[in-house]
Parts: structure tokens; sequence; C-alpha cells
């Protein structure tokens, strides 16, 4: 459809609004109510234009121009608001005549009628859209000699948000954007005209992605806690990177000052998070300033862990490694380390000579299912089976999956990238509820937005996917292993198997058990659907690809620790943190540790070497779908920390070898003759290269089969950093154990008590959390790095009471 903007003609599908013709064209008009992936409402009326199109008679004839015979444009009797407006054939656009500045002009001062315009105080301040458009399409004088409106200045919205009353403009992006993108809706307008303000009903905002408002918000009226009044805009160094918190890959942009990350923000992939990130992303990067990280390496003499230089810290290693032969020898890195990393360990421990190397956590079933699904397909799929509790385990797919409930293909990208106003995108549009079922042993969040809901028994997802196998068949099974009515059951089957694009995800419950995940896979061929399987950590489907995996079963992480390794060198895992495995390590010969922060197994170390987190090192990660994604280095003063690679390089200078990976371009290089691909060349967005799919072996010792009641569940938030998270902490109040309000009665348990309970052995200090979103006589434990998602064994007997709730009278 042709249609010209000012004097630029350009061609665009049907439906396209009339603000992406402007921008598509090239030209320019100013915006605040309208936002990329939301839908367009035409509040702010900022984006008003001059419009014209061409009628027809009644004939269906174009009327013409007598005296040119061209199309006669008949002008709109008023000027329009573009982002509302859809193309028609032949549409004129007028965005820069005298008519449409003195509106635009206008409505700038409008706009400004109750602003603060405490420009030099606010956080927004340099990166303001009010401010750009203020001084692009404004009078530049103010006409205001009145006192403005006065509220709030200061409420907090949450532990995470600070809502500037003043400085809202009531645009209601923000008030859009819970309703249609995570469906949580939490906040809302109060009062009328110009007293209206955002608020909430109670203090917080119950949802996984708040702090996606404080990017879309046009003003610094919603404002990160994390960051307010820690810097200007101008002085942030951006770094475009993807996140290492879950498998998602998830774009982000992370600001940092002075050394220091000061705010995480979303960036734009469309194929992957779009512009959205979850809280445990945006607000979980405290821990790397923390006063108590190792910056240097440590090394123990006289029974006590020292500072000393890099040389001495290696080349103390390398001649104590001679004493051992290569079997003897343990390597281990933990699931988020870049693929150059893996690529790092793994030619160290060829060096070494030793097949015990391995990342962590690991399951033993792969992660890299036979028909994979990408997250743009979960997007537009019309059945989805989710067993697990997706929003917690990787949010984004979370976000995905209620793309799809809304029914809107992702847009096509335009000359200027994601529509601005995406006119098939409505406000409280209806979802497809009945496309989705949500099976998980309690009640999830996602659950509240599924069709078909199942609650079965604690590690019982192999028999749930038996059940559904046998009615895939034409069989039957039982209503309890199911957790749903076989009629339920029964019609979801068919609907998976009607389905053209019948997605199926699975996480940690499911990854736990091989004979689940083999029953999980055997049912997706059953119903023709692709699977999307959701790794422990950011780079596990990378890792087990390139083969970061013990040549043996017996050589795994679980048997190293367990004794296997006479020498051990790990990096970013805490498997001390077991009083069991604490007392072997002790024991150990050699125990270097790569790492943070000082973890129980970093007591024990001979030698403890500083790591870099994942927002200081450049890299590759292969998210959950198997896209290869650039992680890039912001500039963070870390001291002498270093990844992988980097420990690697300083070990090959102690030994005088040149080992593979020394570097991540060394690391890149050995890729490229394996992958055939140039890593150094990907962009931003990530690229899939084919991988072969490896049968991983885990030994029995790394799976202790506990069958019970309790489990360990999968979090957003890092649950080995939130101490170090000081907003995040506030917000969540510490690790919980969750219970049912029965079982906390019960052994006189109140909701915040604290306590120490022993999970798997490992004595834990938890929050108690009372809900009945857990059954009656099921706890649960924040998964961590080194006990990831999986049933449990919870000493409830044995629970100590280390603090009581405070009770105020
Ligand atoms: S708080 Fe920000 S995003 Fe929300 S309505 Fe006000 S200006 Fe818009
Ligand atoms: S009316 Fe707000 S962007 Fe169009």
């Amino acid at each position: 459809m042709k249609v010209t903007v000012n004097d630029v003609e350009v061609d665009l599908a049907p439906g396209t609004s009339a603000i992406d013709a402007v921008f598509a064209a090239g030209y320019d008009v100013p915006y605040f109510c309208s936002q990329e992936y939301m839908s367009p409402v035409g509040a702010c009326r900022m984006c008003l234009a001059k419009v014209g199109a061409p009628r027809k008679d009644r004939d269906g004839n174009w009327i013409l121009d007598d005296e040119t015979g061209e199309r006669t444009i008949f002008a709109f009797p008023a000027l329009l608001a573009t982002c509302t407006s859809a193309l028609s054939e032949g549409m004129v656009i007028d965005t820069l005549s005298e008519e449409v500045k003195h509106a635009q002009n206008g409505m700038i001062e409008f706009t400004l009628i109750n602003h603060p315009l405490d420009c030099p105080v606010c956080d927004k301040g340099g990166a303001c859209e009010l401010q750009d458009r203020s001084y692009e399409y404004g009078s530049g004088r103010s006409r205001f000699e009145f006192t403005k409106r006065h509220q709030e200045k200061h409420h907090p919205l949450s532990d995470l948000i600070t809502l500037d009353r003043e400085r809202c403009i009531h645009c209601k992006r923000c008030v859009r954007y819970f309703e249609e993108v995570p469906g949580d809706e939490v906040l809302d307008f109060i009062d009328r005209g110009g007293h209206t303000y955002i608020g909430t009903v109670e203090h917080g905002l119950p949802s996984n992605f708040t702090g996606n408002i404080t990017d879309i918000c046009p003003v610094g009226a919603l404002l990160d806690a994390t960051s307010r009044f820690r810097g200007r805009n101008w002085e942030y160094d951006h770094t475009a990177s993807v996140s290492l918190d879950d498998a998602s890959g998830s774009a982000v942009v992370v600001d940092a000052r002075t050394g220091r990350i000061e705010r995480i923000k979303a960036g734009l992939h469309p194929e992957v998070n779009k512009s959205w990130i979850d809280d445990g992303i945006r607000f979980g990067h405290e821990y790397t300033a923390d006063p108590e990280r190792i910056t240097r390496p440590l090394l123990r003499k006289d029974g006590e862990l020292v500072e000393v230089p890099w040389p001495e810290a290696a080349a103390f290693v390398a001649e104590r490694l001679k004493e051992f032969s290569g079997k003897d020898v343990g390597v281990c890195i933990r699931a988020d380390a870049t693929l150059e990393e893996g690529v790092a360990a793994l030619a160290l421990a060829e060096h070494l000579g030793t097949g015990q190397v391995d990342h962590a956590p690991r399951y033993g079933p792969t992660v890299m299912p036979p028909a994979q699904a990408t997250l743009q397909e979960l997007a537009v799929s019309d059945a989805i089976f989710v067993v697990g509790d997706v929003s917690e385990e990787v949010p984004a797919v979370d976000l995905r999956i209620k793309d799809a409930l809304r029914g809107v293909t992702p847009p096509p990208l335009l000359p200027h990238g994601v529509p601005i106003a995406d006119l098939r995108l409505k406000e409280r549009m209806p979802r497809k509820r009945e496309i989705l079922c949500v099976a998980a042993p309690y009640r999830v969040d996602l659950m509240r937005h599924a069709g078909t809901v199942a609650r079965y028994d604690v590690g019982g997802e192999e028999t749930l996917f038996r059940g559904l196998i046998a009615i895939a068949e034409g069989g039957s099974a039982d209503e309890r292993v199911l957790g749903m009515t076989l009629a339920a059951a029964k019609a979801f089957v068919d609907r998976l198997r009607a389905a053209k694009k019948a997605v199926i995800v699975t996480g940690g419950f499911v990854l736990s058990s091989q004979a689940a995940a083999d029953a999980a896979e055997r049912f997706a061929r059953a119903v023709g659907a692709r699977q999307l399987v959701l790794g422990p950590m950011a780079n596990a489907y990378g890792l087990e690809a390139i083969g970061v995996l013990p040549s043996h079963a017996r050589y795994d992480y679980a048997s190293m620790v367990a004794g296997g390794a006479k020498a051990l060198l790990i990096s970013n895992l805490d498997p001390a943190a077991d009083p069991a495995v604490a007392e072997r390590l002790a024991e150990s010969r050699l125990l270097v540790v790569h790492d943070m922060f000082m973890t129980a197994t970093a007591r024990l170390a001979h030698v403890v070497l500083p790591a870099k987190s994942g927002f200081e090192k450049d890299g590759t990660v292969v998210n959950l779908e198997g896209r290869f994604m650039p992680v890039r280095a912001a500039p963070v003063d870390a001291g002498e920390a270093v990844d992988v690679t980097g420990l690697v390089r300083e070990l090959g200078l102690a030994f005088g070898v040149r080992i593979e990976g020394r570097s991540v371009r060394s690391a890149r290089r050995s890729l490229r003759k394996t992958l055939g691909t140039d890593l150094e060349e990907l962009t931003g967005l990530g690229a899939f290269v084919a991988l072969p799919r490896r049968r991983v072996a885990v030994s029995v010792a790394a799976r202790p089969g506990v069958r019970g009641r309790a489990l360990r569940v999968p979090t957003m938030v890092r649950q080995e950093y939130l101490l170090r998270n000081p907003h995040l902490l506030a917000t969540l109040g510490g690790p919980a154990l969750r219970l049912h309000p029965d079982d906390a009665r019960t052994r006189a348990l109140s909701h915040d008590d604290e306590v120490t309970v022993r999970v798997d052995g490992v004595p834990r200090r938890l929050r108690v959390y009372v809900t009945d979103a857990m059954p009656s006589g099921v706890v649960s434990v924040p998964a961590l790095p080194d006990a990831p998602a999986g049933p449990a064994d919870v000493d409830l007997d044995g629970i100590v009471v280390e603090r009581r709730r405070l009770e105020v009278a």
C-alpha cells in the first residue's frame, strides 16, 4: 500500500499505523503514549499530523481532480493521532506544516502544565522523552506563572521502584504494560483530571516483571530504586550484552559508571525477550559491587589464605599439580560459563590428561531436544503444554507464552525497527487460555492464565507423561497421576495432536529424572509437538553441545567432589556447603577454587582465584533454543578477577605451555574449527548453528533419587547472590521455605519466621512463607547451583526456629 509522508512515498503493508509510516519514511513525530509491543491508545495527542486520503465514488472509482486528473486528496477535518490511524491506499501525511507544528507546540505546553521541570535533579535527565520532545517541538518559553500541582515525590511503589507523582504525564504506558504484557493488573490510574495519579491497591507490585515500567516511562516518574540518584545518564557506559541469569539469553544493557554496575536495563531482541526482562535480571546485579568480593588471588600460607600476585598463585598450582597423575585431577566449571570458558576448561583437562571434566549444575538428561522449538515458535503456538514453574525458571518464556495467548503474531520489522504502534494490539484483549495447559506439583503463577491446569504429586513427572502417552495412544490413565480429570487430559491431548505448532515446555522437574525426560520426549513425538527444555543455567545448552562432559559417568562433578578427584579445580561452585562434602574436601590434597566470594568451599581451598561475574567477561552462550549469543564485558572494576580463559592463561604461563582457550580469541579459533562458524562475527541478535546432540552420562552418586514431599524449586532470583542484593532481599525477605497454612499450624510456624532446616543434609537458613499455593504436606525450598530444581529431602522434624516474626502490637 503506497502512502506519501511529506515528500516521500513509502510502500507498507495494510494495517500499518500512520505513525510507523512517518518513521518508515525517515521523518519524526513526537509521541509519549505509544510503546513498542503495546496497544496504541491515542492518549497523549502528541503524534498529531495532518492527514488526507483519496476517496472512491459510489461506483468504486477514485475521485479525480478535474484539472490534473490525479486522485483528489480529501483532508480529514481535524489533525489525527497518527498512532491510532491505519494507513489507507494513497494516504498523504503531513508532519511539517505550520498547522501541525502549532498543534505539537500546544500539546507540549499542555503536557508541561503540571510537570515540575526538576530535570537537574531527575535521574531521567539526559534520557527523558519529555525533555527531548520539549526541546525539539516545544516553544522554548514558559508561560506558567502560577503554582503547579504538588504531589508525592518519593512514593515507593515497591522496594524496587520509586514513583515521583509530580513528574507523571499520564501516558498510561505503565498501567497498560501490566495488563497487556505480563497480565498482572497491579497498577492503575486513581482519581480524575489533573488529580489523576498512578497507584496500587496495596504496597508492592506482585509481578515478576515490574522493572520494565522504569524503562518505558517517558519521564522520570518511575525509577529503578537500585540506581536512583547514583549517576547522570551521560556518565554511564552502556554495554549491550546478554543476561547470564537464566537460559533465555535475554538482551540487556549494562550501565556502568566509575567501574561499577549501576543498573541493568532491558535490551531489544525481537526474537527472544522483545524489550522485557524479569526483575531477577534487572535488579540482581548489586552483588558485583559487594565489598567482600575477592579481587586478588589468595594462597594458603601457614594455614591462612593471604593475597599473593597471580604468578605466585599460578606457579603454586602448577607445581602441586605435578604430584598427581592426570586421572586424579578434576576440573569443573559452572553451567553459566561461556563457550570460550568451556573450551579453556576442556583444553586444561586435556593438558592435565584427565577425563574428569564437567559443568554443573547438570542433569542427567540432555537439554537439547530432538525436535527443538524456538521462542518465536512458542509465541505463535496454538497448543502449549508446560510442566514446571516456567515463570520462575526462565521468566522470558512465560512472557512468550502470553504472546501466544494474545494470538497476535510478532510484528514484522519495519525500516525503523519494531513498529511503534501495532494496531492489532488492543487494551484488554481476550486471551486464548484454552491453548495452554500447565502442570506442576504446586500452584504456579502461570496457572492463572491457563485453560487447563494439573497438579500432580511431587516427583510424578514420569507417570504424568506416561499417562498422557497412554491417552495419546487411545488408552486411559489414572486421574491422580494426571493431576486433572481424564476428560480434561483427553481434551488437551487432542488439542496438542490437532495443533499445527504445538510446543511442550519442560524444566528442572522433568530434567531431574531420566525416565521423566525420556517420557516427555516420547509424548512430544506421539502428539507431534516440538520441545523447549529449560536448562538449569545460561549456557547449559552450549557446554553440553561442545562436550564439557566427563569421559565416563563415574567422572562427573558429583563423583569428583565425592572423592573421585584428589586434586580439584572448581569454578563458581560451592559443593562444601554440604557438610559431608566439606569433610571430604578438607582432606583434598589440592583444592583450587575460582570464585567471587569466600564460599564454604573457598574457605577450604589451598588457592582461591578471583572470578569475573557474568557482566565482566566477553564470550558466547547458547540459549535454550540453541541460539548462539554474544556476551560483552561492561567496564567494571573487578580487581584482578579473570574468567576461566584467564585462569587457563595464567596456569599455562606457569606450566610454560600455550594452552588452547587461553583467551577468548584463542578459544574462538578452536571453536571455528569444530563449529565451522566464526563467533567473532556474531551480531547482537545471535545466530543458530547446527550442533551435535549428545547422550549425556550421569553417575548414580549425582542423583540420589529422592522421592518425598519436598521440592527444590527454581526461582527467578539467583539465590546464591540474594543476600548480597539488598534491594531484592528487602523485597523477598530472604530465601523462602514455602508451606501450606495447615502445615505451618501443625509445626507452630508463622509467616516470616526465620528457621534453619536441613535440605538434603545441608543446613539452610530460610524464611517461612505460608501459602496455599503449596499442597498440604508439601514444602519447597529454593534451588541452588549445587542443588538444582527437583525432589528434595527436607528434614521438617529437625527444624529450628532462629527468630520469630516480629509482632507489632
Ligand atoms: S508513571 Fe510514567 S509511564 Fe506511568 S503514566 Fe506516568 S508518565 Fe506514563
Ligand atoms: S496519542 Fe500518544 S502517541 Fe499518539
